[in-house]
């Protein structure tokens, strides 16, 4: 991305009498932010965008801010609930309503994309999550087993549901791209983030899984981004996402990853500059998933222990 400055002067004409030094202090600075063609002559297709705080949203911006052409595709419920309609008219990209654990849904999206975009499709990304355990605050040792169903399929049976249809509609390019979002949880266990983990998990080996069978046969990449807590609509209803926000930005030496910094690697997934990356789950955490305690952390975590120290200063576990 280039950001070029332009000072552009607010007086019509400069006088040459003015000092330099406050000439420049009366001038107006404009940046335009200008891709770098990464993607041009790309098509693609991004499911999950919901609002501007969305993961999807920032790729769908940065996709098409590096010259692809792209399509839109949500559930009906939050195409009418949520503000995607207003990113199709920005991006002049269609949004095509699909629930993404419908196959015949999903065979919709992938032939009115190929019909919008004039051709078969180069990347995709599965911006999907939702858990009815979470949302009904049942604990994971109190889970309700068709609402465990309901999260395996729409988190990550989508995704091969995805890819089965894509690969028998031929509809991806030789050397496409699809992305898929994950978290961490699905190799350690997080407080609070309940069945969701089940389903990072299962994300993730769909993504190797197929993504043999798809490189073998077509030379199509598949992978995960594992991404760090981000504050979406999605990532609110994690238990005590503030909490876990401040730990892991604590935790990780270059902080973490905003949603915008997803997109950018969503990008560079989606370009000709990773053509030999596949079936991996790549970590994009700031450096979080190597650390076991950083200074940060440990000088938050000593403060807990303050009300547990006699007069003498010692530290009473209790
Ligand atoms: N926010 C985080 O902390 C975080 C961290 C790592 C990974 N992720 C993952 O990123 C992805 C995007 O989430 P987000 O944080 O941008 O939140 P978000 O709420 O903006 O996006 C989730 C999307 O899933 C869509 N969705 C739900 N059910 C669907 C269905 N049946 N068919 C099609 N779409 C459906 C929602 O409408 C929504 O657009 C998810 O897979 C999430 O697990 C999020």
């Amino acid at each position: 991305m280039h950001i070029i400055c332009i000072f552009v002067p607010k007086f019509s004409l400069l006088n040459e009498t003015i000092p330099t030094e406050i000439r420049f202090i009366n001038v107006t600075k404009k940046c335009i932010i200008m891709g770098n063609d990464l993607l041009k002559g790309k098509r693609g297709i991004i499911f999950g965008a919901l609002n501007d705080m969305s993961i999807a949203w920032k790729v769908a911006e940065r996709a098409v801010e590096e010259g692809a052409i792209i399509t839109l595709s949500n559930t009906p419920l939050a195409v009418r609930m949520g503000t995607t309609n207003e990113l199709s008219e920005k991006l002049n990209a269609k949004l095509i309503p699909a629930d993404a654990t419908s196959v015949s849904d999903l065979e919709n999206v992938f032939k009115e994309s190929m019909e919008a975009l004039g051709g078969k499709i180069d990347f995709v990304l599965h911006s999907i999550g939702m858990s009815p355990n979470v949302r009904k605050k049942r604990t994971y040792d109190d889970l309700d087993y068709d609402m465990l169903t309901s999260t395996i399929d729409i988190s990550a049976i989508s995704f091969h549901k995805m890819l089965q249809v894509a690969k028998k509609m031929d509809a991806i390019n030789e050397y496409g791209s699809v992305v898929a979002l994950s978290y961490m949880a699905a190799q350690r266990t997080v407080f609070g983030y309940n069945d969701m983990a089940d389903a990072k998990s299962m994300l993730e080996s769909i993504a190797r899984s197929f993504g043999y069978i798809y490189g073998r046969e077509h030379n199509v990449r598949v992978n995960t981004i594992s991404q760090s807590p981000t504050p979406t609509t999605a990532g609110s209803g994690v238990k005590n996402m503030d909490g876990l926000l401040d730990y892991s930005e604590r935790m990780s030496p270059l902080g973490n990853a905003t949603a915008a910094e997803c997109a950018d690697y969503c990008v560079v997934m989606f370009s000709d500059l990773t053509r030999k990356v596949t079936m991996q789950n790549l970590l994009h955490d700031g450096g979080f998933s190597s650390m076991a305690m950083s200074y940060r952390v440990m000088e938050q975590y000593n403060k807990s222990f303050e009300e547990f120290k006699d007069e003498n200063g010692k530290i009473i576990y209790g």
